[in-house]
């Protein structure tokens, strides 16, 4: 049989084509995928050198003053975190373990705390770690980050906390349509209401709490958006902002916009056109000098650098259907489940057979596969185009470097773990 991808196989570049599009599986990962003993398999490869260079192009888009944080929930392994290093800004962690890991993992580098329900315990660790600039989510978690600062001694010349403060504001209802997954611009439990905005900058400003310094604002309101969408998020978010600062007679030093820049899994090779994005953050830039603008992308730096490679365990057809049982499931990779799609992937034919028995195979043009749970939701991906698939042929599913290892379910069922393999 042939290699068979769910994503566009790549063709001879001619001197008029645009670029071709990046390939569905690195030949890096390709490499080491086949180079793994069965028994390492399941695995997450990772091919770093394939991070660096989508990074640098994502900072080349932006403007010199955009400062770009990368949102370590989105795949917090160190070497990820590393890797980004020298084309970010700084990192936002979003609980005391994330804060503790991400601390030493990129020593020295600025980190932004934000998240709902912090602990007490969580800020006092942030504190005493040094970081200066927390995302505040609600009047409670004012309080709470005023009381415990104002607790520490503060040494002479030691800036003040900075707080941005997060609102969920409304977004237009064309930009949540096209969102997966809205954190604004509806009921929901992140950030201050708009309605709280006015008490909480006077808390920061009637003199009240000296060690906090109101820094700007910060709204993370959707993920999964286009470049014209997530713009005019951004515009709205700033021109709320500056509305906000010029009532209060308040400068305003920073506007976070968030992160929640699409990725396609249906068509892997069309990306976020961050060209434009960039361009458009460059104008609103210009038009409030001063404003330090920053985003906080995660899913849309990180995804396509990660493999989920196993094999497939078992073919069979059921009811006119054929299904391809792999070794692991969603409870390694659940992205498809939680947002319902099928992952792309590509198929790696293995030659060899160990068995005296037939090799069990499909005669179908595609097959579904599935994993090994006992659960008819274990679906990775549904009518995979790969004829005459078989067992023991190895399976590589792309754009498993967000949000795929780190979500899942792991030990449900009791499998063992995957292995973890970084490559470049
Ligand atoms: C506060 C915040 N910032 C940034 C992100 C990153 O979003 P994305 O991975 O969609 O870019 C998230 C994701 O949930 C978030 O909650």
């Amino acid at each position: 049989m042939t290699a068979a991808t769910t994503g566009p196989s790549p063709s001879a570049p001619s001197p008029s084509a645009p670029p071709a599009p990046a390939p569905l599986l690195t030949a890096a990962a390709r490499e080491r995928i086949l180079s793994l003993e069965g028994t390492d398999l399941p695995a997450y490869v990772y091919d770093l050198t394939a991070l660096r260079a989508h990074a640098a192009e994502v900072r080349a888009a932006l403007p010199a003053g955009v400062e770009l944080y990368y949102a370590a929930k989105a795949n917090p392994e160190a070497e990820i975190l590393a890797a980004l290093g020298p084309y970010v800004d700084g990192y936002e962690v979003s609980s005391g373990g994330e804060l503790a890991h991400v601390g030493k993992a990129v020593p020295g580098r600025p980190l932004a705390f934000g998240g709902p329900g912090k602990t007490p315990a969580e800020v006092t660790a942030a504190l005493e770690q040094g970081v200066r600039r927390f995302h505040v989510e609600s009047l409670h978690d004012l309080h709470v980050l005023a009381a415990l600062a104002e607790r520490r001694p503060r040494r002479e010349g030691e800036p003040r906390v900075g707080v941005l403060l997060r609102f969920n504001l409304p977004l237009a209802d064309a930009s949540l349509a096209g969102s997966s997954l809205a954190m604004g611009g509806r009921p929901t439990p992140f950030g201050l209401d708009p309605a709280d905005a006015n008490t909480a900058v006077r808390l920061l400003t009637d003199g009240g709490h000296p060690h906090l310094e109101l820094l700007g604002v910060h709204a993370h309101l959707a993920s999964g958006l286009e470049a014209p969408e997530l713009l005019a998020s951004a515009e709205s978010i700033v021109a709320w902002s500056t509305d906000l600062a010029a009532r209060h007679r308040v400068r305003l030093a920073e506007v976070n916009v968030g992160g929640g820049m699409h990725v396609s899994y249906a068509e892997p090779a069309r990306r976020f056109d961050w060209q434009t994005y960039g361009a458009g953050l460059g104008r609103l830039a210009a038009a409030h000098p001063g404003l330090t603008l920053r985003i906080e992308p995660g899913r849309a730096l990180t995804a396509y650098c990660g493999w989920y490679a196993t094999e497939v365990l078992d073919v069979k057809d059921s009811h006119g259907e054929a299904f391809a049982v792999v070794r692991g499931g969603t409870h390694h990779l659940r992205t498809p489940a939680t947002k319902g799609h099928d992952q792309p992937c590509t198929v790696l034919p293995v030659e060899a057979w160990p068995h005296p028995w037939p090799r069990p195979s499909t005669h179908r043009p595609e097959s579904t596969l599935t994993g090994q749970l006992c659960t008819p939701k274990d679906l990775l991906a549904r009518h995979v185009p790969a004829p005459g698939l078989r067992a023991a042929d190895r399976v590589a599913f792309a754009l498993a470097g967000a949000y795929a290892w780190n979500i899942s379910h792991h030990d449900f069922l009791m499998h063992p773990h995957p292995t973890h393999h970084f490559v470049g």
